[in-house]
């Protein structure tokens, strides 16, 4: 039985190719390291959603507006909402917005994220949450609404390029999640909110936490082989690596090891926690290559996103919250492109349970 429906094939989309045997990314034609090297998210945005929403000249502007109309709602956290784990607490005030179809209320579901998470973050420990400035760029106003302070041009420009990176990835599990949803045209808010849900699995968008919990475990470069051992010989995964579809290295791992070492130039970044992370890295791939020899398992996107988030201010429990910041637009174009072919989706399953007991 294919669990996990590996290698099927459930939908044609013009959004974005994996292409898992040679270790390439393209979106909408453009391959991943000419997105991060000219596009913006807002373009990257923008190239998504050609052809499934009316796109305005000044969408940017647009994006801006939408994350004030957002932030309206943070004023309706209670305490128990903010006692909620950040990512818990975004998904119950993102699901107070609406189900709409339009640009409108795509440009309010990116916003939510991008929103929520900061004010989240600011009000559990606190501090009042930081309104949105429609006229900073979207990665710049995110970091200005979790800090408080106008971000480098550095952070900014790592941020940006994390959610450009993130943004779409084929029909991964929460893609997948916002493509039901979508194909039974329950709304966009719903398909974002199915595919909040599933990212939040450590097997899926929840893993980058986990890897600051396996360099703070290891310790040092000298104790990680050791440690790595102990972890694969109790049958345990190592956050960070592995790929359903990418039998290689994720290419992804690579664009934000350079956003990393951006950070670590401008000083941002403690030299000893890259050097713990790339030794962590090294015997890993090691010790997989030696323990599942005929399985590839190489770096994934979760493991540079670690030191990344970790470096611009993220706390590790909001790291799932950021990743859909980015992800959020890939869904919102899977969901569109989906509700346009007009097809439910509804596979088939094989009965294996008891059979009736035979009348008398
Ligand atoms: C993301 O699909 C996407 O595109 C996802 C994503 C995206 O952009 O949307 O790329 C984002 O989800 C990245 C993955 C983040 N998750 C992690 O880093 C968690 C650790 N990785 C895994 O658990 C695992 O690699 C998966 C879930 C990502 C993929 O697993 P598969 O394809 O279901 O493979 P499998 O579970 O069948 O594993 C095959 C073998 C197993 O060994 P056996 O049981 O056959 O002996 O490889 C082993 C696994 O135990 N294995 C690992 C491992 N990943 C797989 N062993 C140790 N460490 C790991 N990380």
């Amino acid at each position: 039985m294919n669990t996990g429906l590996e290698d099927v094939v459930a939908a044609q989309t013009i959004l974005s190719d994996v292409d898992g045997a040679n270790g390439r990314l393209i979106v909408r034609g453009v391959s991943l390291d000419d997105l991060v090297a000219t596009s913006s998210y807002e373009d990257l945005l923008a190239l998504l959603f050609a052809g499934f929403f009316p796109l305005p000249a000044d969408l940017p502007a647009q994006l801006g507006a939408a994350r004030v109309c957002i932030f309206a709602h943070v004023a309706s956290a209670d305490e128990a909402l903010i006692a909620l784990p950040p990512v818990d607490a975004m998904r119950a005030l993102l699901a107070r917005t609406e189900d709409g179809d339009d640009l409108t209320s795509a440009l309010n579901l990116v916003a939510a994220p991008a929103v929520f998470i900061p004010a989240m973050l600011r009000l559990k420990a606190g501090k009042p949450a930081v309104a949105p400035d429609p006229a900073r760029g979207h990665a710049a106003d995110i970091l200005a609404m979790l800090t408080g302070t106008a971000p480098t041009s550095q952070q900014a420009a790592a941020l940006d390029r994390y959610l450009v990176t993130v943004a779409d990835h084929g029909l991964n599990a929460s893609t997948f999640a916002a493509r039901v949803v979508a194909s039974t045209k329950a709304g966009l808010t719903s398909s974002v909110l199915a595919a909040l849900s599933a990212l939040k699995g450590p097997l899926h968008g929840g893993a980058p936490g986990p890897v600051l919990d396996m360099l703070d475990a290891a310790g040092s470069p000298e104790q990680a082989p050791a440690w790595i051992e102990a972890e694969l010989a109790r049958g345990e995964r190592l956050m960070g690596f592995g790929h359903r579809i990418y039998r290689v290295r994720d290419p992804r791992a690579d664009a934000l090891k350079a956003a990393v070492r951006l950070l670590a130039g401008a000083g941002a970044i403690d030299p000893a926690r890259l050097a713990l992370a790339e030794a962590l890295e090294g015997t890993a791939l090691a010790q997989l290559k030696a323990k599942k020899p005929d399985r590839p398992l190489d770096t994934n996107v979760e493991f540079y996103t670690a030191l990344l988030l970790e470096a611009l201010g993220f706390p590790r429990e909001a790291f799932t919250g950021v990743f859909a910041m980015g992800r959020v637009g890939g869904w919102l174009a899977h969901a569109r492109e989906q509700a346009e072919t007009g097809r439910l989706i509804r596979p088939l399953s094989v009965y294996v349970g008891p059979k009736p007991r035979e009348a008398a």
